[in-house]
């Protein structure tokens, strides 16, 4: 199986698998307990349908939206993931491209591999950074005053981590950073030479946004301990309105679910909420952000931009989400395996892939623009 065969996210996923040792696919696949909101997140999508229109004369699609501030070419960004030097040696590299590429945002996480100022200067797509909010507060000023200076257009504050998610797949298989493996975690090392040659023979792993800062080298944490253990649990309203007062420009929390978390972000002066539960992998139970989406733009969506990830495999899924109302989708795991299966040509063909099924699915909807899509395009079964 090869890159060119890939030609949806099931394929790309498969050639991943392929590819990773098992304990790294299964951090990228896994999710929380028993997995029922990483299932149900893209199965939501299927609850309802699209009620095309026609003969509309769509020859020509503009496909760009504009969220908290920023113009993008196409409707989905690329969510931030944590750790991408260790699905692929190019890491954020490859994917900071290949948005640029495609004129649309990404994310870097604080749990980047690669520092931010670097793929500031490097690529001029729009950025927003990823914020873990620590327990050392003097951490946290410092996060903020740097991602100022090196010019992040957005802030992204992730709220839905305020203890780690219970991710049974890490639990077998020892996964955490740096890499330290159960034995049957690094059998699976033997068994994929070819990772490891890339892995061995380029730079070395590092988390430049934090290192700083935090001691990473002195023993291996897993993510669940370093939600549970780092991250500050007594985090609230108050904290987070201070932060968006020192931010002072665009400024959206990442883990929103309900309406009244909806109104209260607005009224501190959030400009953006993003719908989600973390791709299954906190919450397990916790309802999808595309079921949750309806109500949530019929709240505030005149106040402030409402985006929303999970599960989206498809031009139809984004379609359905921007006729609920969403400004913009994130796709994480959407791009993550073919970051993992060929670097920057992988997330590259996903992201074409992507576009060309958007812009497919808007023609067959009988739209020229995303903003024409809306809830007369949709019934729920
Ligand atoms: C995760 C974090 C790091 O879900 O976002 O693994």
């Amino acid at each position: 199986m090869r890159l060119s065969d890939c030609h949806n996210f099931r394929d790309f996923r498969e050639l991943a698998r392929r590819r990773l040792p098992g304990p790294i696919f299964n951090y990228i696949d896994g999710a929380a307990d028993d997995e029922v909101t990483y299932c149900r997140n893209t199965a939501s999508f299927e609850a309802c349908d699209l009620v095309p229109n026609i003969l509309r004369g769509v020859e020509n699609v503009d496909l760009s939206t504009t969220v908290m501030g920023q113009k993008l070419a196409l409707p989905i960004y690329c969510s931030p993931t944590a750790l991408q030097r260790l699905f692929h040696h190019q890491g954020e590299r490859a994917v900071a491209a290949a948005a640029s590429q495609y004129g649309t945002l990404f994310g870097v996480s604080s749990l980047g591999t690669v520092s931010l100022e670097e793929l500031r200067r490097a690529y001029g797509t729009p950025q927003a950074y990823q914020f873990y909010f620590h327990k050392d507060r003097g951490l946290n000023r410092l996060m903020l005053e740097r991602a100022k200076g090196a010019g992040v257009d957005v802030m992204m504050l992730t709220v839905d981590t305020i203890t780690g998610g219970n991710r049974e797949r890490d639990l077998r298989t020892g996964f955490s950073i740096p890499l330290r493996l159960s034995l049957p975690g690094l059998l699976q090392f033997a068994l994929k030479p070819r990772w490891a040659c890339n892995y061995l023979l380029h730079e070395r792993f590092r988390l430049p946004q934090l290192d700083q800062h935090v001691d990473m080298g002195g023993g291996t944490i897993s993510i669940g301990r370093y939600f549970t253990e780092m991250l500050d649990p007594t985090m609230n309203w108050d904290d987070v309105a201070e932060m968006v007062r020192f931010w002072n420009g665009q400024f959206c929390l990442k883990g929103v679910m309900s309406v009244a978390d909806a109104r209260r972000a607005a009224d501190i002066g959030c400009t953006g909420i993003i719908l989600s539960n973390h791709g299954g992998r906190q919450l397990d139970g916790s309802r999808s952000a595309f079921d949750q989406l309806a109500e949530i733009v019929d709240a505030v969506g005149d106040r402030i931009d409402v985006l929303m990830d999970g599960g989206v495999q498809r031009g139809t899924h984004v379609l359905k989400a921007l006729s609920l109302g969403a400004r913009a989708v994130g796709v994480g795991r959407y791009y993550l395996f073919p970051l993992a299966a060929a670097g920057q040509a992988g997330v590259e063909r996903a992201l074409s892939l992507m576009r060309e099924e958007i812009e497919r699915d808007m023609k067959l909807m009988g739209c020229t623009s995303v903003d024409q899509l809306s809830r007369d395009n949709l019934r729920f079964r």
